[in-house]
């Protein structure tokens, strides 16, 4: 087994699910979980494998699955402690409510005890009145406790990876440029865009994952995802 440390995690390219720090795994080995997606696990922990330096740091050992249906109130959960109760007063809550996220987008990062640590999901939308499709972002967010241990970093690259690999066109998020940029989201083409709700135009900010995925697009987005079952109003998944 390879392990990565923070620094490892951060050069990595953004890439499908393989390669030589990629490891795949069956949900049986993973975890009793029943609907946990054979998804890209990243293992990451600070130091060599030998003794580790007085008094470094010890980054957190985590691995990024698909999330299971077991998850959500662990999730929720972390939400609530990481984002505070206004979260759900978002403009991106009005485009998740009610809807599943897209189909193989909703990753969590858990602990060696198998804890839920991270989460980030992918939300289907549409781009203005008969628009291109694309994707929204969020929330992302790491337990309070373990942030700037890279863990933030490596759900965002996995997520783009497999947005990317199951051939989305672009992902918009509202969020912190200083943050995001580094993933390669910018504002530059969100100005004719607009939140169905109030929100900082300036934190608007996209990724092409395929040139010209947002040529033209403009107007209100809207929500486009898959709904809950029975859960017409209410915020499950
Ligand atoms: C934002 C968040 C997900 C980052 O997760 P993380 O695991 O701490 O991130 P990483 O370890 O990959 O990266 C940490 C780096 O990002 C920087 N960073 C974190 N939030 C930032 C922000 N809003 N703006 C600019 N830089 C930020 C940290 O300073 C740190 O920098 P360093 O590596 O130079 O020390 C986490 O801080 C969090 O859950 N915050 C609360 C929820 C939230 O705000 N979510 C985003 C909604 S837009």
């Amino acid at each position: 087994m390879e392990y990565l440390t923070k620094s490892a995690i951060a050069a990595t390219e953004i890439a499908p699910s393989s390669g030589p720090s990629a490891e795949l795994f069956s949900a049986g080995e993973t975890s009793s979980t029943a609907v946990l997606a054979p998804s890209l696990a990243l293992r990451a922990q600070a130091g060599s494998r030998g003794a580790p330096d007085e008094g470094a740091a010890q980054a957190p050992a985590f691995v990024i699955v698909g999330e299971g249906a077991g998850d959500a109130a662990a999730r929720e959960a972390l939400l609530d402690r990481a984002m505070g109760p206004k979260r759900k007063k978002k403009s991106s809550e009005k485009l998740r409510r009610g809807r599943r996220p897209s189909e193989g987008l909703a990753f969590v990062a858990r602990d060696a005890s198998g804890v839920v640590v991270g989460t980030v999901r992918l939300w289907d939308v549409g781009l203005g009145e008969g628009g291109p499709a694309a994707l929204l972002l969020g929330p992302l967010a790491v337990e309070p406790g373990l942030k700037s241990g890279g863990i933030g970093s490596a759900l965002m690259r996995h997520a783009v990876a497999e947005a990317a690999r199951l051939g989305h066109g672009a992902i918009l998020l509202v969020g912190d440029a200083p943050y995001y940029g580094r993933f390669g989201f910018s504002a530059d083409r969100t100005g004719t865009l607009a939140m169905p709700g109030p929100y900082e135009r300036h934190r608007l900010l996209a990724l092409e994952l395929k040139d010209g995925a947002l040529d033209g697009a403009k107007g209100t987005i809207k929500a486009a995802g898959r709904r809950i079952k029975g859960e017409a109003q209410g915020f499950v998944a």
